[in-house]
């Protein structure tokens, strides 16, 4: 075990959870014990994760008498879809998995999303653990409840709120991910800063390169702070009637990016930064933004190596796939902008010219 574990807690009544992290966590199993209320349970994953940790997370279970199946479903963003999603139900009904079995996530955002969104449907609700094992999901992804599958027609449009029981974010699982990943997650992390904390984004300008050579103190500070910020949201706003939007910085036209140029083309962090530096663009048009903090939002996304321009897919074309944006309201585009850093809104001020001016001056 390496450093002292970090303890969270997502505060929501009685369906309050902690969020444990830490480096080698996956080698105690006492605190999934506790979360499990029965001793039966499903660790979903998937191909690329499984050979990586799922035997020492059975190991843990089954030498504590837990009665544990796998369900490993193909790697990959394309198959965050119905299709893959019933494979969860087939493992389940075949394995006779009753209302108190417990869903076990491990993996990315795309596995924590497909077993939350199975957890609250079978049987109209089973318990369900996440094991986040990328830098997005131990971030972002895992805490808070949002559960989906993607439409052919956009991104994240079949879901429900349903909270875990525990998240535990293994930071020692992030030396296996791949470059490319851990930059796609350090974009949500920056959005934390973005949105409501100067003094984090702060520290990211200067800890950034101990970021991507995974120093591991960096990294569970990292988690540490932006699950802090997540939490607090999440406990204000749970089902977003408010500030949870503010989360959604750059998605809106990341989302764009992902469904127009296909599930998995971009990845979601790489989305997401783009789609941030569009909202930068426009809260500097509204004359927000400065021009200096608008540069200065580029020029970190840049040192992670993250796109700072967007897909070339056309205004028209972004603008088609922005209005099934669920915070469309009443037909109107509402936006999260910024009004400086560590300040977000959500706006429908921005008017349809000004926002086709973003995208195109961001390469759209
Ligand atoms: P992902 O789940 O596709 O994982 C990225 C890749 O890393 C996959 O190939 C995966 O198999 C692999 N991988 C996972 N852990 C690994 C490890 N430790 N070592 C090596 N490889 C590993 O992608 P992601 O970035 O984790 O999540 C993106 C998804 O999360 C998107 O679908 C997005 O919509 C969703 N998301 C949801 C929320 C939410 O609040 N529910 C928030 C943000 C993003
Ligand atoms: N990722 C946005 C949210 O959880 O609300």
């Amino acid at each position: 075990m390496g450093e002292a574990v970090r303890v969270l807690d997502v505060a929501l009544g009685e369906r309050s959870y902690p969020i444990r992290i830490g480096s080698g966590l996956l080698d105690n199993p006492a605190p999934l014990l506790a979360a499990l209320g029965r001793r039966r349970a499903f660790v979903v994953t998937n191909e690329t994760v499984a050979p990586l940790y799922l035997g020492r997370v059975l190991a843990g279970l089954r030498a504590n008498g837990v009665d544990v199946s796998a369900v490993v479903l193909p790697d990959g963003e394309a198959h965050k879809d119905w299709t893959t999603l019933n494979l969860i139900y087939d493992a389940l009904l075949s394995g006779m998995a009753e209302r108190s079995t417990t869903l076990v996530a491990l993996g990315g955002g795309v596995i924590g999303d497909m077993t939350g969104f199975a957890a609250a449907t079978y049987q109209r609700g089973v318990p369900f653990i996440q094991i986040p094992t990328t830098l997005l999901s131990q971030v972002d992804s895992s805490v808070g409840g949002k559960t989906a599958i993607n439409h052919p027609l956009g991104k994240n449009m079949i879901g429900a709120f349903y909270q875990p029981k525990l998240v535990l974010a293994d930071i020692a699982t992030l030396n296996t991910l791949p470059d490319r990943e851990l930059k796609a997650g350090l974009a949500e992390v920056i959005k934390y800063g973005l949105i409501r904390d100067l003094t984090f984004f702060e520290w990211l300008e200067s800890n950034v390169e101990r970021l991507l050579a995974r120093d591991s103190s960096a990294l569970a500070e990292a988690v540490e702070r932006s699950c802090r910020n997540k939490a607090e949201v999440v406990a204000a706003d749970e089902t977003e009637q408010g500030e949870r939007a503010t989360l959604n910085l750059g998605h809106t036209f990341g989302h764009a990016i992902e469904t127009g140029m296909g599930y998995g083309v971009w990845l979601h962090g790489e989305a997401v930064a783009a789609g941030t530096i569009m909202a930068a663009a426009l809260s500097r048009m509204l004359g927000w933004l400065s021009e200096a903090d608008t540069a200065r939002i580029a020029q970190l996304f840049a040192r992670v190596g993250l796109p700072v321009q967007g897909a070339p897919l056309g205004a028209d074309r972004y603008l088609e796939l922005m209005r099934h944006d669920k915070k469309v309201a009443d037909g109107q585009l509402r936006l999260v902008l910024l009004k400086a850093i560590g300040r977000a809104v959500v706006s429908s001020e921005a008017n349809e010219a000004q926002i086709r001016a973003a995208i195109e001056a961001c390469g759209g």
